[in-house]
Formats: C-alpha cells, structure tokens, sequence
C-alpha cells in the first residue's frame, strides 16, 4: 500500500517521496503513545521540502523511509504559542483561499528524534483522523475565536469582509501566544522545551554581541539534552546526543542548513557541553554559555569564573549580582 512519487530535495538530488502508508496501524504501548497533529492542504502537506506526497487517508499507519521523518507537532507546542505549523494553516488557509485537513496522529515516544519549540519529527505514525472544526476547537480552545472566524470566512467563500475579521481574529490570537511562555511558568521544567527555548533565546543573543553567525545555536539549544535519560545525574547525555546527531546526520543538516563544518561543531558542543569550560571555538563557546545562563531554573547561578565567553562571562556576573 505505497503512494509514492519524486520531488526535488534542497541537495538538487532526486528523491523518492518516502511515504509509505499501511492498511493496519503499529502497535505502540500505551505509555509510550503520544498524540501529534499536523495539516494537509487537502491532499497533501504544503511545505515542498518535507512530505509532499498525497496523503491515504484509507490507511491507518504511515511512515517515513528517508532521513526526512513525517513531521507533526503536539498541544503542547500550541501551548506555548511557537507552533508556526499550527498557526499556518489558518494564515494560509485565507490567504491562499483553500480549506485544510487536520489530522490527529499517534506516535511512539521512541520513534522521535527531533523536537523542538515548534514541531516534532518521526519516523512512523500511526493515523487516528481527520479532525472536524468543532473537534479542534475543543482541543485548543484558546484559539477558538480564530477557528470560528475561519470557519465563517471559509464557508462564505473567503469574502474580504469575513477574510478581514478572521484576520483580525488570527492576529490576536498569535499575540496572545506570544505571551504564553511567561518566565514563572517556564520555572517547572528542567531539561523540556522551554530549556531549549531559553538556551537558544541566550545563544542568539550572545553570538549577536559577539558579531559570530548564530546557525548552530538553535540545534544545540534542542538537542543537547534531547537524550537525557533523567533531570538529574547522567553524565553521558552529552555523548549521547552527539551519536543521536550523527545518526540522522543528514536530516539535521537539512534542517538546520548547517554545513559540514558546523555539523561537526555542533556534535563537539553537544559532547562536551557537560564537563568543558571553554573550547577553542566561540560558536562552541556560545553554546556553553546558553545552557549554562538557564542554571537559574536549577536554584544554581552561573560562576562567571566557568563561563567560556567574555559576553557570557559578564551576564553571568549580572545573574550574581542580582542574587541569582
Ligand atoms: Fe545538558
Ligand atoms: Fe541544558
């Protein structure tokens, strides 16, 4: 049961669609399932680097045969008001004038490799359905006034002056999401999506002082402590995610548009960011000092002594003088 036909990836090569869907779902373990979502425009996913291939929605099971994954994202990255691929579609939708399917998944814990403030990405899922309007209204019923004004806009034909109010309605709504995340809030988590958030908000920042390109920032943030295998002592975490990194070497290089030289800096970053003070290099270096500037979360505040850039070095005596 394939569905299969060829796009053109960003490497210029040729590239089967690898997405193979199945007539009977996975078995996953209740403990380990966890409900995605995504959309398709109608048919199939409008983003032509990832899974552009028609959508069965006769099958039950779906999985990806190349480095690419099936992406999705949870209600927990809508929580936190950074899912562009949930807001996507309603932004689009009246733009482009088209309505859209979107689909509840369930996938194995295990079967994900990356994750990040916006999406999760795996290897396999199994298909649960298409949701109706209502139904995803009561799933995120913070967002309800955009849904309803979409749904007036949409079954009006998209007339400006529908399109109008559903835009003022998704506009207000991404501003709501903007504040979700306050700080007090984000104090409950130690190593989950909000930590990335923090590290990669603090490597942007440090690398914009230190006049450095900040493209490896972003996949250290959410996967240097993506293979904990708890919040306290594991010493080995920072191995793990470098082996994880060059396992889906390819789709992280995709992702991120890194080049082979910073692959290698991420995965030395990602090695070392436990028990190196400093490395010789100042992406690195970065890196350490955006994890280390979160330490606050934990109670700890930062030496400036063990800091691994002069930028970090003097935030870190900032977080001091202010107690911590
Ligand atoms: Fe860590
Ligand atoms: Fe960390």
């Amino acid at each position: 049961m394939q569905n299969r036909f060829e796009y053109d990836d960003p490497y210029n090569n040729r590239v089967e669609n690898p997405l193979e869907f199945f007539a009977e779902p996975f078995e996953i373990k209740p403990e380990n399932r966890l409900t995605v979502y995504r959309y398709n425009n109608d048919q199939h996913t409008p983003f032509v680097h990832v899974n552009q291939s028609k959508w069965n929605y006769e099958a039950k099971a779906v999985r990806s045969n190349s480095h690419l994954g099936v992406y999705g994202f949870t209600n927990e990255q809508v929580r936190l008001g950074r899912c562009d691929y949930f807001f996507n579609p309603f932004s689009d939708g009246l733009n482009c004038r088209f309505s859209f399917q979107f689909l509840q998944l369930e996938v194995d814990k295990n079967n994900i490799f990356h994750t990040d403030d916006m999406e999760v990405v795996f290897t396999e899922a199994n298909f649960i359905k298409v949701l109706t309007l209502p139904e995803l209204k009561a799933i995120f019923p913070q967002y309800e006034a955009m849904i309803v004004a979409y749904c007036i806009a949409a079954s009006n034909n998209f007339q400006d002056q529908f399109m109008d109010k559903a835009h003022r309605e998704y506009e207000a709504a991404r501003r709501m999401a903007g504040i979700v995340p306050s700080m007090h809030n984000e104090n409950n988590e130690i190593h989950g999506i909000t930590h990335g958030i923090r590290v990669e908000r603090n490597g942007n920042a440090i690398c914009q002082m230190l006049g450095i390109d900040s493209r490896v920032i972003r996949p250290f943030a959410y996967f240097h402590d993506f293979c904990r295998e708890n919040d306290g002592h594991d010493p080995e975490h920072g191995l793990r995610a470098a082996k994880h990194i060059e396992k889906h070497y390819d789709f992280v290089k995709y992702h991120f548009s890194l080049s082979d030289t910073e692959m290698k800096l991420l995965m030395f970053a990602c090695e070392n960011h436990t028990d190196m003070i400093r490395s010789d290099f100042e992406i690195v270096n970065a890196c350490f000092d955006a994890d280390r500037l979160d330490l606050p979360r934990v109670g700890t505040t930062p030496d400036p002594n063990y800091m691994a850039t002069t930028i970090g070095g003097l935030y870190a005596m900032a977080l001091q003088r202010q107690g911590g």
